[in-house]
């Protein structure tokens, strides 16, 4: 389980009743995270950060130390992140671009369009001969490759390697290449290649992929005799939520993309993980509101629930979570439900079953009142949740921090 630091522990008891169900954010915690993660990368390694993972405000600027730029995939987020972290490089990624957005993209002067489709490739130089001004811009055209060696079939969240909506086939790379360098869009520049092919991969399936993009996109360029300066190659690094304790090794990923880079010199590799950055940083912590009997199971309604934290329904998992206990005096005059035996199954106030955020979780005599904070859930929590379906209030948040935001602790061992 991922224990709660001492400083989300302090929130979460503090908080009253009426203040729950709250996310709770440690920022010092995450600002560590970070920095070990840029530690373990070689130099020619940037570090985009997936905005979607979460974009709160606060955690965008408490990254921007850490990180390169940062990778969005809608207009919305595109103004979003632009106003968060000012001057932080973007990279515009996404299917189904529409001409609006591009065009604001263009006259906030992005660094680097992904490119989906040929599509949105002639839309682009379209527009980008109306708003790009006098500069070039850079194009990554996104490809959906295949990876040999079933470097994929461990994912959760495969968006390449087999059909899907996602980037061009690799059948028409020529094309792109060709109109990229062939006069055809003097106003667009091929700066490289971009992938992300699946989420949820370990370091050896990360590594196999890295390895794959940058030979193929190495062989297009050398094919079409073309310089190449970049090439993504994703995010989707695993975060665990079975057994949050273990880490994706940030140490092992880190030397094999330094090998990856001694043999493109030159070459700029880039990353642009979410989930991994981001998931361990953050915890919702909530109530229990009642224990139920039902079938010979018992039940504990929290306050809350999956239209709070998705992350479960979604993923099907556990969320990882701690209980701790009220030393409040009950302060009703009826009695306080408990739990009789040991293993309680942690539910919100959605009307259908499948509002299952925790399932028998070791919780002997848990009572109402009692506090529960789930972690992991720094990452595709609130901002993937369905909020209004219901109408209960929403979350509190709160952005917890050392004194003068300094990088401290380990969310790897709870301490902060
Ligand atoms: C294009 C792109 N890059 C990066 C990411 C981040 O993936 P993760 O959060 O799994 O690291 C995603 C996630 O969907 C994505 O679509």
């Amino acid at each position: 389980m991922t224990a709660p630091t001492d400083r989300i522990r302090a929130r979460a008891l503090a908080l009253r009743s009426a203040e729950l169900p709250a996310y709770l954010y440690d920022l010092a915690a995450l600002r560590g995270h970070a920095a070990r993660i840029r530690a373990a990368l070689p130099a020619p390694v940037e570090l985009y950060y997936a905005a979607k993972a979460n974009p709160e405000p606060e955690i965008l600027a408490a990254l921007r130390p850490y990180v390169d730029g940062y990778e969005v995939s809608s207009g919305g987020e595109l103004a979003h992140v632009g106003t968060s972290v000012p001057g932080a490089p973007l990279a515009f990624g996404g299917p189904g671009k529409t001409p609006a957005e591009i065009a604001e993209a263009l006259d906030l002067g992005v660094e680097r369009f992904h490119v989906e489709s040929v599509y949105e490739l002639r839309m682009l130089a379209g527009l980008a001969a109306r708003h790009g001004g006098d500069r070039r811009v850079a194009v990554l055209p996104r490809f959906n490759l295949p990876v040999g060696g079933g470097a994929l079939d461990g994912s959760s969240l495969a968006m390449g390697g087999r059909p899907t909506p996602f980037g061009m086939d690799p059948g028409q790379a020529d094309e792109v290449v060709a109109l990229l360098t062939d006069g055809t869009y003097p106003q667009l520049e091929l700066r490289g290649v971009h992938a992300h092919l699946a989420s949820g991969l370990e370091a050896p399936e990360q590594l196999a992929v890295a390895e794959s993009v940058v030979t193929w996109a190495v062989r297009l360029a050398g094919r079409h005799r073309v310089p190449l300066a970049e090439v993504t190659v994703g995010g989707g690094m695993a975060v665990d939520y079975a057994a949050p304790e273990r880490r994706f090794d940030w140490a092992a990923y880190g030397t094999g993309l330094a090998r990856l880079a001694a043999a493109h010199p030159g070459l700029t590799l880039r990353i642009e993980p979410g989930r991994a950055l981001t998931a361990y940083c953050g915890w919702y912590a909530t109530e229990v509101l009642d224990v139920k009997h039902s079938h010979g199971e018992e039940f504990a309604v929290v306050r809350g629930g999956t239209h709070h934290l998705r992350t479960p329904a979604t993923k099907g998992h556990d969320q990882p979570c701690t209980v701790l206990p009220s030393d409040e005096p009950w302060p009703h005059p009826w009695p306080r439900s408990a739990a009789r035996g040991d293993r309680v199954t942690l539910t919100g106030q959605l009307c259908t079953p499948k509002d299952v955020l925790s399932r028998d979780v070791p919780a002997p005599g848990l009572r109402a009142g009692d506090r529960v904070v789930f972690g992991v859930a720094g990452a595709y929590a609130w901002n993937i949740s369905h909020h209004d379906f219901l109408m209960h209030p929403r979350p509190g948040f709160h952005f917890l921090d050392s004194p003068g935001g300094r990088a401290e602790g380990s969310v790897e061992d709870g301490a902060a």
